[in-house]
């Protein structure tokens, strides 16, 4: 139950780039729990969407809150290091030198020590804390089905997996919220499935809520429980997935008549 406060909370998001309206006044809740989708054709504005809701592109206007608090003037950097509210990018980005437990040791280290240290109830000291950081990186790396490969370095194995451990780095922090830009792009039906599974426990087990983008309208359906159509900047529908399959506008602007 959300207690009437989501998680993520947007109203009159803005951004032009040139004449370009990339995102034109959309307004965006996510409630506690919840894994919503944001689809759209090329170009409509959900990358965009992300740049301006993370602080890595400064929107034209609108307000961000983050479980109610208003975040519109924070820096890329602080949203981040908070590990609060994170985010994915198209490209996948690991560090490839760096077997697949340091990749999430790292990425554990990059946040603030307190969220994750109190998950697990260690205290000062740095040994205790990179043991910590060590313990929660295997659990991670079970959950998203690397324990074979998890003393290969990253830039050995194949796109599916650093997209997995991209996805185990960002559970690191014990985050509210993750966005993810189409985490299903070139990956085979098999880790499509383990990725989709991956979600679901990270929502109900772990109480991450998501918003994602993505053009996979079977991982959509299975995922989402509310969906977000955007159309040239602009917020087009809005319903259960199956609602949004079967608007005429929806079908015409992005999914083919
Ligand atoms: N940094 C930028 N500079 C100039 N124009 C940009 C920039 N980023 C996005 N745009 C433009 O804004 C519009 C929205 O792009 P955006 O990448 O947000 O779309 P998208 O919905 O994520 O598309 P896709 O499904 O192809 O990833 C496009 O017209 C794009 O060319
Ligand atoms: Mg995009």
């Amino acid at each position: 139950m959300s207690g009437g406060v989501s998680v993520l909370d947007i109203k009159g998001m803005s951004k032009s780039y040139g004449a370009v309206k990339a995102v034109d006044d959309v307004d965006l809740h996510i409630d506690h729990g919840e894994i919503l989708g944001l689809i759209g054709p090329n170009g409509s504005g959900k990358s965009t969407f992300f740049d301006c809701t993370t602080g890595l592109a400064r929107p034209d206007g609108g307000k961000v809150s983050l479980e109610g608090q208003d975040i519109s003037d924070w820096s890329l950097n602080r949203i981040a290091r908070e590990g609060r509210m994170l985010r994915s990018f198209q490209k996948t980005v690991v560090f490839k030198k760096l077997n697949v437990e340091e990749n999430l040791v790292i990425a554990g280290q990059m946040f603030t020590f307190g969220g994750v240290l109190s998950t697990f109830g260690i205290g000062r000291g740095t040994r205790a804390k990179v043991k910590g950081l060590r313990e929660h990186a295997r659990e991670l790396i079970s959950l998203v089905g690397l324990d074979q490969v998890a003393h290969m370095p990253a830039g050995n194995l194949s796109g599916g997996q650093q997209k997995l451990i991209q996805f185990a780095s960002m559970l690191m922090p014990d985050p509210r919220l993750i966005m993810l830009d189409e985490p299903m792009a070139g990956i085979n039906p098999k880790l499509i499935e383990r990725v989709v599974e991956t979600i679901q426990y990270a929502n109900q087990k772990m109480g991450v809520s998501f918003l994602i983008i993505e053009h996979n309208i079977d991982v959509v359906t299975s995922l989402c429980s509310r969906t977000i159509v955007l159309d040239r900047g602009r917020k087009l529908c809005e319903g259960t997935p199956a609602q949004v399959i079967a608007n005429d506008q929806v079908r015409e602007a992005y999914l083919g008549g």
